[in-house]
Order: C-alpha cells, then sequence, then structure tokens
C-alpha cells in the first residue's frame, strides 16, 4: 500500500487533477519520459542501420525492448511487432491474411471499433462478419463462438478486457476453441497487457494486439502486435520498404525475417525505448501487485458508485477490471462528466467509448460515462469521485 502511495510522486499530474480515465491513455511516469528525453539528448541516431557507435546504442536499446516486453507476456522475441498502437497491430493482420468470399469472421458484440471497423471493412472482399453477442453482463460465452464457427470460418477476433465495462472474457477457452476447429485467433489486449499477468503461451493466440500508452505506462504512438512465428507465413507484409528486405535482384526482392519485415521505415525509436523503462517500472513493482491492488481499488470504487441512488452501473461486479461504466439516471453523461472536471478536477469520459455496439446493447442513447483506474490511482481519488458524483445525483 506504502509502495504504491510512493508511486503517485512519479506522475506530476496526480497533483492537480484526480485522474480516472487510465482506459483511454495512462498517465506516463517521469523514469519512462527521462528515459526518452535521453535517447533525443544522448543517442539520437536511426536504428538497424548506421555503425557508428550512437547508432549501435540506439539499436540495442530498442531490441532490448523487444526482449523484455516478449519476456513480460512470455513469447519470442521475434515474435514481437512494433506498431503505432493497437489499431495499427489489428489493421496489420485484417490486411496481410489472405481472404476468400466464402470466409467468415467472429467478433464479439462487445468489441472496440479498432477490432471491429477493420473486420467489417472486408465485406468489400465477401467477407461475412459473425458477432457473438454477450450475456447480460458483457462476456463473451465461448459456447456462443463455438455455435459461430463453421468450416469458412477464418478467425476469431475478440477483446480481452472490455474497454467499457471491464469484462474479462476467457480467451483461453476461446483459444482451445479455436484450435480445435483450426481458425486463427487474435485477441485485442489493448485493456489488459500491463493490467493483469499475461501468459501468451498459456492462451496461445495466433495475434495479439496491445498499445504501450495504457495498461503499460508507455507512451503515446508506440504498440505491438504478437505474431506467432508458425504462422507469418500466412501474413502478407503490407508495409514495405527500408528495413524490411535482404536483397533485391531485377523486379524481385526477398523479404527480411521476422520481425523486421513487418517493420518497414523508421521506427517510433524514443517511444520504443520509452516502452523498454516503462516494462521495467512495471517490472519493480510487479505486474501481480498491480493486478491485486487495481482490483481492490476497482472493487471499492463499484461499491460506492452502485450505492449512489440514481445510479445504475453496469457490468457483474465479480468480472469487472479496472473500468466502471454508468450512469446518472435523467442525467447526460456529458454533462456528468463535463460537471465532475469544472467542479473537481475529475477527469472521466463519457460518450460511446469507440464502441457504439456495446453502448446500443446497454439502451443507453446518449452514452455511458467511464471511470478507469490504474495503480497510481488510490482510495482517496476513489472518495473524491463518489463524492461529486452523489451531489451531482441530487440534482435530478
Ligand atoms: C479494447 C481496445 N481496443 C483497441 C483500442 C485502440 O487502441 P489504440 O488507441 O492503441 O489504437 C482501445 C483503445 O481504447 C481499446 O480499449
Amino acid at each position: 500500500m506504502k509502495k504504491f502511495e510512493k508511486v503517485r510522486e512519479d506522475f506530476p499530474l496526480l497533483k492537480r487533477f484526480v485522474y480516472l480515465d487510465s482506459a483511454s491513455t495512462s498517465l506516463t511516469p517521469i523514469p519512462v519520459v527521462e528515459s526518452m528525453n535521453d535517447y533525443y539528448y544522448n543517442y539520437n541516431a536511426n536504428t538497424g542501420r548506421g555503425n557508428y557507435k550512437i547508432a549501435i546504442k540506439a539499436t540495442d536499446k530498442l531490441e532490448n525492448t523487444r526482449k523484455e516486453l516478449a519476456k513480460f507476456i512470455n513469447v519470442r522475441d521475434k515474435e514481437i511487432i512494433f506498431t503505432k498502437n493497437t489499431t495499427d497491430s489489428i489493421n496489420m493482420v485484417v490486411n496481410g491474411l489472405k481472404f476468400e468470399k466464402t470466409d467468415n469472421v467472429i467478433v464479439s458484440s462487445i468489441e472496440h471499433h479498432s477490432n471491429l471497423i477493420p473486420w467489417l471493412n472486408l465485406k468489400n472482399q465477401g467477407v461475412k462478419v459473425k458477432t457473438a453477442k454477450n450475456n447480460g453482463d458483457y462476456e463473451v460465452n465461448p459456447n456462443d463462438i463455438n455455435d459461430l464457427i463453421n468450416e469458412n470460418t477464418k478467425i476469431i477476433a475478440i477483446t480481452h478486457i472490455s474497454n467499457v465495462f471491464g469484462s474479462l472474457q476467457d480467451v483461453k477457452e476461446i483459444g482451445k476453441i479455436a484450435r480445435e476447429n483450426d481458425v486463427l485467433f487474435l485477441i485485442d489486449a489493448a485493456q489488459s497487457v500491463g493490467y493483469i499477468p499475461t501468459n501468451t503461451k498459456d492462451i496461445n493466440p495466433d495475434f495479439m494486439a496491445f498499445p504501450a500508452h495504457k495498461g503499460l505506462l508507455g507512451p503515446v504512438g508506440a504498440g505491438a502486435l504478437y505474431l506467432k512465428e508458425e504462422i507469418a507465413e500466412r501474413l502478407m507484409v503490407k508495409n514495405l520498404g527500408g528495413g524490411t528486405v535482404t536483397n533485391v535482384e531485377g523486379d524481385g526482392f526477398r523479404l527480411e525475417s521476422i520481425p523486421y519485415r513487418f517493420e518497414g521505415g523508421t521506427s517510433n525509436i524514443s517511444g520504443i525505448i520509452g516502452l523498454g523503462r516503462a516494462i521495467d517500472y512495471i517490472n519493480n513493482i510487479k505486474i501481480e501487485n498491480i493486478e491485486k491492488y487495481s482490483q481492490k481499488l476497482t472493487d471499492e470504487l463499484y461499491q460506492k458508485i452502485s450505492s449512489i441512488e440514481n445510479i445504475k452501473v453496469y457490468g457483474n461486479p465479480n468480472n469487472i477490471h479496472h473500468t466502471i461504466a454508468f450512469n446518472i439516471k435523467g442525467l447526460n453523461p456529458y454533462d456528468v462528466s463535463k460537471i465532475l472536471d469544472e467542479t473537481s478536477n475529475i477527469c472521466v469520459r463519457s460518450g460511446v467509448h469507440c464502441s457504439i455496439p456495446s453502448v446500443k446493447n446497454v439502451g443507453a442513447e446518449s452514452g455511458i460515462v467511464r471511470a478507469s483506474i490504474h495503480f497510481y490511482n488510490n482510495l482517496e481519488d476513489i472518495q473524491k469521485l463518489y463524492d461529486a458524483l452523489k451531489l451531482i445525483s441530487q440534482m435530478v
């Protein structure tokens, strides 16, 4: 507990704001910002190209992040492809796979648009998207996915933790179903990596997409795709150019090995170095402690908010992770978040949360208010939100 109070010093914004919007982007700790400055001040060279000292140092640092990230999620180093963000990672898969007109894809009814719109766009190629419904608690039942599979199913693409309701999906079971049916499996892990321990080997997906800037406390503009080595040849490279080939002869070329064939052009070097520092930071605290403490805060947040008359909290209290969705009856969610900001410097998000199907599920036409935490929050933050919401709810 004391340890967690101490970390707050690394997040200067917490002195001015009650920040409860980490599901959008988390705050970046000072050591991570410093590591990126250090790159610009001291070894600001490109990676994988020059053989002078600072170029070698930049390359080593970038590759070190790859190693650390691979270890963090328990995969092989070469299975980590650096991208811009989760959306970029998912699009790399959607656009890299070859589809037949008869193929279908399975998603769920609680997907973020980043794991929905790219798949829906495949309808131009004749591909059908099937949607697994959720139970009333915004959880996807693996059996419902199983029921949707047929001989033309190419891939199952499912969120790990819902960005609206915080519900955790049984990805291990879904992965098992995918393998039994010889179907590819992608996990949108934007809301799980860095929040809960992720043993990718154990879950065994083919692809997993996540950003640096949420659970992992890294900077914006960097992310990763885990790509299982065994299926790498099935993914076409769409971003060809510098760094992606080993030879060019006449009008042909030979592709680099993984991951480099997928990392065309200059990477977000400082961002990736910052991500490496962020992983160190998390390892220092230990992901198991982060999960435990965050769950304690989440449970407290749920208890407090749901005790207020006039507030409807969505989801199953036994399966809510770091993100709580609610509405005050009779008030527009945008007004709620605006009042929280204006009166109390409390930052929460309201609206459709890039997941219109999720919000439609709830039947809340004007959207939802969402409070989300990370381990740098504390019980005082939750009390402040509770006090402010109580006052607002009495305005109705
Ligand atoms: C579940 C989920 N998927 C995808 C995304 C998109 O992430 P990014 O902004 O890193 O592309 C988000 C962002 O909130 C998310 O929560």
